[in-house]
């Protein structure tokens, strides 16, 4: 059965940039450039214009994204990288693949993101980075944690997967640390058609050396020379062409979402929920409309029956993951109740207002019933 209101809809974005996606493919494939050259070139200083940096580095994906960056700045055994619980399983899984140690930290129950607290009372003397992210594309308060990260002598990284466009205090994600981090997989505020994926910095030795990981370790401009054991995750150029073509849109589905995003809080402002507050200086994109709601699984079936689609994000926190329990080191108790409670609404940007209205008046009736049955 089709959902009455689905949880996200990709179809409406491409509709929009179809004619310019046919186009640029159409040039590509005259011209059989695929991996790197113009399009990507093109991109990649779009992209770095865009987040206020000097230079955005293509990847493959987000994971390798931050994975890169990792080894880029020559962190990998020994070293530890903080990194909040309360994420999607990439932000850590970077960090074991660049051989390094997850110590995993909790977050702010109004927020749901990292706080300077939670950095602190994570940081070890092995560390040597914290990656924060901007979860739901939403930002911490990166002053606070800039500070933090600053006194402890660690780098700052920013995992912006969900963040396109986000802005803390008017600057832009990915601009405020050592490097930040982007995925373009097809959901996210700015989706590709496959996976994809950049990382942008102001440190041009820091552009430089990403180049060159990404590409076997290649020596700039010398096709046979490899200077260091590197990756093959290259940005290829179908994917550029799209993400162009989505760039020239980013502003106005952003405003699309947070204009959304307005309508559920004014809608829940006086209960039965509460969506996921935000930091006072942050600029959000709502990548995700996340509510907490404890009773979560009932009120998600009876949605789901009501023809509404939500989502998790996440049911697990990281240092409860198989792979991760070994570097658990303790409790984490907001991360912990945060998986058992948040549900995400629909969430994009050709949502109608009268599917908003559905959602909340839905959300009323599953929460409410909830009550009866209590009583
Ligand atoms: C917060 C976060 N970090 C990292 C990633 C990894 O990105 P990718 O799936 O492109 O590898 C994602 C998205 O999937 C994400 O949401």
């Amino acid at each position: 059965m089709k959902p009455v209101v689905p949880f996200s809809d990709l179809a409406a974005m491409t509709r929009e940039i179809r004619e310019a996606v046919d186009e640029g493919w159409d040039r590509l494939l005259q011209g059989s450039r695929f991996i790197g050259g113009e399009a990507v070139e093109e991109f990649e200083q779009a992209w770095a214009e865009y987040c206020g940096t000097r230079h955005a580095i293509g990847v493959a994906n987000g994971t390798d994204a931050l994975q890169l960056t990792l080894m880029a700045l020559g962190i990998g055994p020994g070293d530890e990288v903080v990194v909040p619980s309360n994420t999607f399983v990439a932000s850590a899984e970077a960090v074991v693949l660049a051989g390094a140690t997850p110590r995993f930290a909790d977050v702010s129950p109004r927020t749901m993101l990292l706080t300077p607290h939670d950095l602190m009372a994570a940081i070890t003397p092995r560390t040597r980075a914290v990656i924060v992210v901007h979860l739901y594309g939403q930002m911490p308060d990166m002053d606070a944690l800039s500070r933090t990260a600053d006194k402890a002598g660690i780098w700052l990284l920013e995992d912006a997967a969900q963040a396109h466009g986000a802005s803390w205090r008017g600057r832009p994600a990915g601009s405020i640390g050592q490097a930040g981090c982007f995925s373009f997989y097809p959901g996210k505020n700015l989706g590709a058609f496959g996976d994809a994926g950049a990382v942008v910095t102001a440190d041009p030795d820091l552009a430089n050396r990403l180049r060159s990981l990404r590409d076997h370790g290649r020596v700039a401009g010398s096709h046979y020379r490899h200077e260091r054991v590197g990756m093959n995750s290259r940005l290829d150029a179908l994917q550029a062409v799209v993400l162009m073509a989505k760039l020239a849109r980013l502003d106005a589905w952003n405003e699309a979402r947070r204009s959304i995003a307005a309508r559920y809080q004014a809608a829940f402002a006086s209960g039965p929920i509460r969506l996921v507050e935000d930091e006072a200086g942050a600029r959000g994109v709502y990548h995700l409309a996340v509510a907490r709601i404890p009773d979560r699984e009932r009120v998600r079936q009876q949605l789901t029956a009501m023809g509404i689609e939500t989502g998790i994000h996440y049911p697990i926190p990281c240092h409860r993951q198989a792979p991760y329990v070994r570097f658990a080191s303790g409790p984490l108790p907001v991360s912990e109740a945060a998986a058992e409670q948040v549900l995400s609404l629909p969430m994009f940007p050709h949502l109608r207002d009268d599917q908003v209205a559905r959602v909340c008046e839905a959300v009323f009736e599953a929460v409410t019933a909830k009550e009866v049955q209590i009583a």
